[in-house]
């Protein structure tokens, strides 16, 4: 029901090319995941996510668990058929969000105790509850419950959390049971070359089906960020996806992917597109810009989304100011489509045997960018 087969490979840098089977259909890698956090991504309905050529999605466990309950979810017939979503879904096992959103939370070895960000209500989740969740979510692939160490830290800290991750790790393979759900484990080890190593060869000791990569995109510097890969990505198993967590700034993507990743998520299309803030193959623009007033031309004249085809810059600022919610829909949608476009070109370069000519044009009129 869960396969990886590796397509193609580029001969001068890491990147690969794959299709991921899944009970929910085929993903063609790389490839990014727009994130619908709730069983909704941000101001996009099911279709025009298919539109624009979203291929997975992710879902939250915190975040259902939390507000709606996954036994609502499960009632409905999972997730899929709750949002109305018919391909694959990714779901994230509530590790990082604890981390991230909830107040006052205390780790021990069994898990973790947090307050709710909704209630204030003191909530505990360990990684059996992590795992009885996403089995009741149903999504296609589920990560294992994981400590995500923020930075700067110590390597002590980061080894405790590192081992942890591990033991947690595998207590969630020993716990979870559904046979057509995928589940990832996840390398921590913050930006501790050896360590990053270490888990990754620990954690294929106990054998999963594909790895997230995951404390990277938490305040280190991108060569930092690349240092970790070029690190790591070596060292994983060239047959399994490796899914490199909540990363999605356009240059990071290319430059993942030159390293062998194959699977990326990031709230940047939405969160940013409802702030007016557009991504082009030429850098960023912001579309609150006055300079933008009396400008007819499409937001990205390279760009064959459905906004580049029927708005203008005027148009979409005009929508902007006015405070109307059709421009953060129309940003978000062109964001989206730029980022899940811009993985499927780099995987049409590699499979032809051109990534490093495309990730040289890309990182070069990227940097340069003219808005
Ligand atoms: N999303 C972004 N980073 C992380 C991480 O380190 N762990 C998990 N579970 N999710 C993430
Ligand atoms: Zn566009």
């Amino acid at each position: 029901m869960f396969e990886y087969k590796l397509i193609a490979e580029c001969r001068q840098t890491g990147a690969r090319a794959g299709v991921l089977t899944t009970p929910h259909g085929t993903v063609e890698t790389p490839v990014f995941m727009p994130v619908g956090t709730q069983a909704t991504v941000k101001a996009m309905t099911p279709e025009e996510l298919e539109e624009l050529g979203a291929q997975i999605i992710l879902c939250n466990t915190y975040h259902l668990h939390m507000r709606t309950g996954e036994d609502i979810v499960e009632e409905a017939g999972g997730a899929h058929r709750f949002m109305n979503w018919k391909h694959p879904i990714l779901t994230d096992s509530g590790g990082f969000q604890v981390f991230s959103l909830a107040k006052l939370n205390k780790i021990t070895d069994e898990g973790v105790e947090f307050r709710s960000h909704i209630d204030g209500g003191k909530r505990f989740m360990r990684p059996e509850d992590s795992m009885e969740i996403q089995q009741k979510l149903g999504g296609d692939i589920a990560m294992a419950f994981d400590e995500c160490v923020s930075l700067p830290t110590t390597p002590e800290y980061s080894r405790a959390a590192m081992e942890r991750t591990i033991a947690w790790g595998k207590r969630c393979r020993d716990h979870h049971s559904r046979k057509d759900q995928a589940l990832f484990g996840i390398v921590q080890g913050a930006l501790y070359e050896s360590q990053r190593i270490e888990c990754v060869e620990r954690l294929e000791e106990i054998g999963f089906p594909g790895y997230g990569i995951g404390g990277l995109s938490v305040g280190e510097s991108h060569a930092e960020m690349y240092g970790v890969l070029d690190a790591l990505c070596p060292k994983m198993p060239k047959e399994k996806p490796r899914y490199l967590m909540g990363v999605g700034f356009p240059t990071n993507l290319i430059e993942g992917v030159a390293r062998g990743v194959d699977m990326f998520d990031c709230v940047l299309p939405t969160r940013n597109g409802r702030n007016g803030q557009l991504f082009t193959r030429f850098g960023k623009m912001n579309i609150k810009n006055l300079s933008y007033a009396r400008d007819f031309t499409p937001p990205d004249p390279s760009c064959g989304c459905y906004v580049c085809r029927n708005f203008t810059r005027a148009y979409l600022r005009h929508l902007y100011t006015a405070g109307e919610i059709l421009a953060a829909r129309l940003c978000s949608w062109h964001n989206l489509y730029f980022l899940v476009n811009l993985l499927r070109d780099a995987r049409s370069a590699i499979v032809e045997g051109r990534f490093p000519a495309f990730r040289r044009d890309f990182m070069e009129n990227f940097m340069e960018g003219a808005y």
